[in-house]
């Protein structure tokens, strides 16, 4: 059955007190939240409808360029997660599949996790079911109320729970899956009569019911997934969730991560067997690490960095957009952006690659061909290519390429002044 998703971004966000950016674009070391989201749904949905309000620019533009299947629907003003979601009825009209709603400030959530809801809604033969889970402190989040046979029977915000109600610790985890047919019809008769005044896409359930409908809730153990962001509190909160998940992974997988506590890596990265993971280290956004290699202390790789085997990236050394081949050594202190390096390269420390020219706002690439030896504290001015085997001696300016197997040296003659600082004293 085909599997469309809507994905609701278009809240202000207001509690993240951001003036600058939308909720849904706050990052997630070097991800937005939405891009979790999407990610997480693209592989098995057909079409992705991402509802927009807040900066809708931002977050349309965020969508256009990075998502090929999803299209994005403005919501203006915003009326609550039930209008926006009725946002879509226009665009689904005679659609009589199943749609996936999802949050665009919940990106814990997993793609196994979304498939086993599916999968449970189908066999349920449900025409709608809900997410749910357990929290110890269920505080703002909406209550799954039940019947006494334990049936669903309506879902309650905070803001309008009773004192019993608020003691609910089942909370709806803000996914739902619907037999799109049968539950469009909801969206022309919510209400507002509520605390916010909005239309909120929660009375589905209780409308649901009321039509004698088949509506179900589906309990996630893992509630660490549901966790939403609404704060800067809560988005720190969540990156530790998912760091810990991730450095999870990758000792699972034979990585060694030397001090968890201070290690941060993107869900995105992959990393070979052996390597070592030094303490403060930060890896974000999308990158390959192979095997074997050596990663910091305090190395930061900010995306887009292939790393093959048997490399070293030593202490304070910044990565952003690179290959380096095998065998190859960024020990101390560099920037190494825009850049290719060959195999057997020796970096020196403080090596620098020089990739942005601020009066033309253009960067320009770095190539060092295998076996190449960089001196120590040189600046690489890019465009520039320093050719198999050549060396550069320390302290080297290279504005032009340098040749195979030859030396470039830009250093003034050394002078020694024999008893210089004698004569000084006995003046
Ligand atoms: C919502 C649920 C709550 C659930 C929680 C899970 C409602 C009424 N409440 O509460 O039951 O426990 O999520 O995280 O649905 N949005 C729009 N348009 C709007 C309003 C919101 O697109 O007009 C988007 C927001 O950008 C956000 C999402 O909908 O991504 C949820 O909105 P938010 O205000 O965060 O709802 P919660 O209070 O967290
Ligand atoms: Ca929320």
């Amino acid at each position: 059955m085909d599997i469309k998703a809507v994905i609701l971004a278009a809240g202000k966000g207001t509690r993240m007190k951001s003036e600058t950016t939308p909720k849904v674009l706050h990052e997630i070391m070097g991800k937005t939240l939405l891009g979790y989201v999407l990610d997480n749904v693209k592989n098995f949905s057909s079409e992705e409808f991402v509802i927009v309000g807040h900066h809708a620019q931002d977050v349309e533009s965020f969508v256009q360029k990075n998502y090929d299947n999803a299209k994005t629907v403005l919501q203006s003003p915003q009326l609550g997660t039930g209008h926006a979601v009725s946002m879509v009825c226009p665009s689904l009209e005679n659609y009589d599949g199943l749609v996936l709603i999802l949050c665009g400030d919940t990106p814990l959530v997993q793609e196994k996790t979304l498939k086993d809801f599916v999968e449970f809604h189908k066999s349920q033969k449900s025409d709608l079911t809900v997410m749910s889970t357990l929290f110890d402190d269920p505080t703002n989040y909406g209550r799954i109320i039940r019947e006494s046979d334990n049936s669903l029977k309506c879902i309650v915000e905070e803001k309008d729970a009773t004192i019993e109600q608020k003691a609910v610790k089942e909370v709806n985890a803000g996914i739902y899956c619907l037999n799109w047919a049968k539950i469009k019809h909801a969206f022309g008769q919510l209400t507002s009569n509520n605390a916010q005044g909005e239309y909120y896409l929660t009375d589905i359930i209780s409308w649901g019911k009321a039509q004698n409908l088949s509506v179900n809730a589906y309990i996630l153990e893992n509630s660490d997934e549901i966790y939403g962001i609404n704060s800067r509190a809560n988005l720190a909160q969540a990156t530790k969730m998912m760091n810990r998940r991730n450095l999870e992974k990758y000792m699972e997988n034979g990585v060694t991560i030397v001090d968890p506590d201070s290690t941060w890596i993107s869900e995105d990265t992959i990393i070979g067997q052996d390597t070592i993971v030094y303490p403060s280290t930060y890896i974000e956004g999308k990158n390959i690490i192979g095997k074997n290699c050596k990663i910091g202390p305090c190395a930061h790789l900010r995306g887009d960095v292939e790393v093959c085997n048997n490399v070293k990236i030593g202490n304070f050394v910044e990565v952003k957009k690179a290959k380096i081949c095998s065998n190859t050594n960024v020990g101390h202190l560099s920037y190494i952006g825009d850049a290719q390096l060959g195999e057997n390269v020796n970096i020196g420390a403080g090596t620098i690659t020089a990739n942005y020219n601020p009066l033309t706002k253009t960067k320009s690439k770095t190539i060092i061909e295998d076996d190449a030896k960089i001196g120590s504290n040189s600046v690489l001015v890019a465009p520039v290519t320093v050719e198999q085997g050549a060396n550069v001696g320390a302290g080297g300016i290279i504005t032009k390429d340098v040749q195979a197997w030859s030396l470039a040296v830009t250093r003034s003659p050394l002078k020694v002044l024999e008893n210089w600082v004698k004569k000084q004293i006995q003046k």
